[in-house]
């Protein structure tokens, strides 16, 4: 029974904090699918908290899931080899309690641990940045400091997108435009929300500017030349990349996703009425089949390349990330930001090769670990 200590079994924790409504927080679904997946491929794997995870080797309590009862029965379990950081949020992490926990498994010789953190947007461009290799997929990027830089910003490109640095799901998000008509100049703030987006219209920088540091409150913002996104059935949309770390511990791309953006929204979330398609498809439409091939061929390698550089500036050690990516009217590859904690992706094809990698990754993980 996994609660008995196994000398050769990788031994894999989920991590994540305890929540006194649902036990522990993240998605139920996600650990019980990873949880079968390990015991296909013969590892143990179990959910436990940052409050009860303990690395002294005494036995500590965790979560098991009993696929015959459907029930999750906290038990005993013994050391984990390594540990799957799944702490759903932001906020959570940064919970000192919480950091505590990441720290020592981060110091600890007898355990690894993967994914310690989520990433920031302006962290994320500035290593980019630094990179000649992966230089040429950022857009124009910089930390919104105030009415004036965002007028050269918006004269040079025309559009600009402000984004909350550690956003996430298109919240906060706000696109800038600068139509040119008829002489006057008219400034057009689109506003990304729940329900769709909303749009204001200013005359002058020094109309606009209160409005959006409203909008912006004490959030940290980037600020960044707006891509004009390739486009299929007349609606922007973008790729989705999940990129992993294989079972001999190598980067790959599992596999690629697009995202068509919701009809009135300035992103492509699907929660935000955007829809689920394949690359291959929405890039034909305007690109041609053999183009839309190279293109995806560059989006691979684009991404590989981005995932290798974010994880050695961030100096941890991470075994998977998904991207988003876009592809310009010319069929130019941009990248817009990573995720280290990947949302499930729907493609069944996708998901299950994604589970089998996040447990193969593990155990590569375990088999270099020292106490084995
Ligand atoms: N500079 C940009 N130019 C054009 N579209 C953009 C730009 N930045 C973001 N977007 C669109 O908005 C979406 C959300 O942006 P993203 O940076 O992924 O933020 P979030 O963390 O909210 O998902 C992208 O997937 C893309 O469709
Ligand atoms: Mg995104």
């Amino acid at each position: 029974m996994p609660s008995q200590p196994n000398g050769s079994r990788t031994v894999i924790a989920i991590l994540t904090v305890a929540d006194q409504k649902r036990v522990f927080r993240g998605n139920k679904q996600n650990f019980i699918d990873i949880i079968r997946i390990g015991e296909e491929l013969g590892a143990q794997v179990y959910v436990v908290t940052t409050a009860d995870l303990k690395l002294t080797g005494d036995l500590f309590l965790a979560y098991c899931y009993d696929f015959k009862a459907r029930k999750w029965r906290r038990s005993p379990v013994t050391m984990p080899h390594v540990i799957y950081n799944r702490v759903p949020y932001r906020k959570l992490e940064m919970l000192p309690e919480v950091q505590q926990t990441i720290q020592m498994c981060l110091k600890s010789r007898k355990v690894q641990l993967f994914n310690p953190s989520f990433f920031n947007k302006w962290s994320l461009s500035e290593w980019l940045n630094r990179s000649a290799e992966t230089r040429r997929f950022i857009p124009v990027t910089h930390q919104l400091t105030g009415s004036r830089q965002l007028e050269q910003l918006l004269n040079d490109h025309g559009t600009v997108y402000l984004k909350p640095v550690k956003g996430k799901a298109g919240r906060g998000i706000m696109r800038l435009e600068r139509p040119l008509r008829s002489g006057q100049p008219k400034y057009v703030l689109k506003l990304q929300d729940t329900t769709g987006s909303q749009e204001a219209v200013f005359s002058s920088i020094e109309e606009l500017w209160p409005e959006l540091r409203s909008e912006i409150g004490s959030k940290e913002y980037i600020v960044q030349q707006g891509i004009r996104l390739a486009r299929y059935n007349k609606r922007p949309y973008d790729l989705r990349a999940l990129v992993q770390k294989t079972g001999t511990g190598k980067w790959s791309v599992t596999g690629v996703g697009a995202r068509v953006a919701g009809k009135a929204s300035i992103t492509t979330h699907v929660p935000r009425g955007g829809s689920i398609n394949e690359p291959r498809r929405v890039l034909s439409s305007a690109f041609g089949p053999a183009e839309a091939e190279s293109i995806l061929e560059r989006v691979k390698k684009a991404a590989l390349k981005i995932a290798a550089r974010i994880e050695a500036s961030s100096g941890h050690t991470y075994g998977e990330m998904s991207m988003d990516l876009g592809v310009d009217t010319d069929g130019r590859v941009w990248f817009f930001e990573a995720n280290a904690k990947p949302m499930k992706f729907d493609e069944p094809e996708i998901r299950r090769k994604s589970l089998e990698r996040t447990i193969r990754y593990a155990m590569y993980l375990a088999k270099k670990n020292k106490r084995r």
